[in-house]
């Protein structure tokens, strides 16, 4: 008999609650890290329809962490970038070194401050990743002083070259430093704020992000695909974000392709902009826009009706600028401060999410001296996600 019990998280003030009433739920009378078939299958229908289920007051090994991620994808094997991540490869890459745990590597060590003796792990120094080094125009040492901060960067989990979107991404919070709450800043000339508790992750629904946008937006997400650039956190490594982390300043300071490591056409990958839910069948707005190319779009199908449509007859956007450009329209709306959940750490935390069907980053910055250990985990899936089918093009175009 399962007796999971579903509670609503604990939306903050400044979260639309009706909006956000579906996303996410507190799981109880669980164990994540030893459960029965018929537990996981009540949960792995959660997790779908809810994208995001947080454990409390957990104790989880990594072993147990990378059995649950895997209880998803069972015939996943490495991590979801690989199992040796060198992402930026270089000292001055914006982009923090991930180390595996030696005994899982499906599970990864990430945080902040020196950490001595865990895991097997003799001595790792991690950096929880600031924007000052990735945005274009950071805050100033005067603006974090203030307790100002900004998104780091809005992603799915996904290496988007080679490796395929992992469905789940586990985060494990070891240690968890408290502090002041910081507020968020999108400094795009809306003076949208959100205040967050210090070192939040910041979800938001990618079908949310759906269903904020205009019709003439639907229509072209729904008929839209995007390609992303071969090894796309080397290619991108020089160049640097735009205020809310969505997306990056066009200045053509990416890599050009013949100096990235070798790289092959058939890794690269064209994705769906709206990925499919499983369980629901709804559709998410999933976009990486730091990591994206090219877009394309269908033409619209025979029949519909082209007033106000946009790109009526299709098009292919290989410039840089309007290929950001179109992605940000789709995307910012769903990042209004009302619509996101900033998860509000505890030590033994789980949050499990559908890396499918929710966008997230990371937020805040902490001083020198507080240590915070995570552990990270998700598997490269062995399928892409599925895109809209002709009825939801039917619905939406
Ligand atoms: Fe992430």
């Amino acid at each position: 008999m399962v007796n999971l019990e579903l509670l609503p998280i604990p939306l903050p003030s400044s979260a639309d609650p009706v909006k956000l009433g579906d996303f996410g739920r507190e799981v109880k009378n669980i164990d994540p890290g030893n459960f029965t078939p018929e537990e996981f299958e009540a949960l792995e229908k959660a997790l779908y329809q809810y994208g995001i289920l947080l454990f409390r007051d957990v104790n989880l090994t990594p072993e147990q962490q990378y059995h649950l991620v895997k209880a998803f994808d069972p015939k996943a094997e490495s991590y979801g970038h690989g199992s040796k991540r060198k992402v930026g490869g270089n000292k001055k890459s914006p982009f923090v070194q991930i180390r595996s745990i030696p005994a899982v590597p499906q599970v990864q060590l990430i945080g902040h401050g020196t950490v001595l003796d865990h895991e097997g792990i003799i001595e790792a120094k991690l950096q929880h990743p600031s924007h000052r080094n990735f945005h274009r125009y950071p805050l100033s040492d005067e603006d974090e002083a203030t307790g100002a901060t900004r998104f780091y960067h809005w992603h799915m989990d996904a290496a988007l070259y080679g490796f395929k979107p992992p469905k789940v991404t586990a985060l494990y919070g070891v240690n968890v430093p408290q502090g002041a709450p910081q507020t968020v800043r999108y400094d795009d000339g809306t003076g949208d704020e959100l205040p967050v508790p210090l070192g939040t992750t910041a979800f938001t629904c990618g079908k949310t992000m759906f269903d904020t946008l205009p019709d003439e937006l639907k229509s072209v997400a729904v008929r839209g695909k995007v390609r992303y650039a071969p090894h796309p956190f080397q290619w991108m490594n020089p160049a640097r974000a735009t205020s809310t982390g969505l997306t990056l300043e066009a200045e053509g300071l990416e890599l050009p392709f013949d100096e990235l490591p070798p790289w092959e056409e058939s890794k690269v990958q064209v994705l769906p902009m709206l990925w499919k839910n499983v369980v629901t069948g709804e559709l998410h707005l999933e976009v990486a826009g730091t990591a994206a190319t090219e877009v394309f779009i269908d033409p619209l199908p025979g029949g519909t009706e082209r007033e106000g449509a946009l790109y009526p007859d299709g098009t292919h956007l290989t410039d840089l600028k309007e290929v950001r450009q179109l992605l940000y329209k789709l995307q910012r709306p769903g990042i209004a401060p009302s619509l996101i959940y900033p998860h509000d750490w505890k030590e033994k935390d789980l949050v499990v999410f559908h890396n499918r069907g929710v966008n997230h980053s990371v937020v805040g910055a902490f001083a020198e001296d507080q240590v915070r250990v995570f552990h990270q985990s998700n598997l490269a899936a062995l399928d892409f996600p599925a895109g809209p089918d002709a009825e939801d093009i039917k619905r939406w175009a």
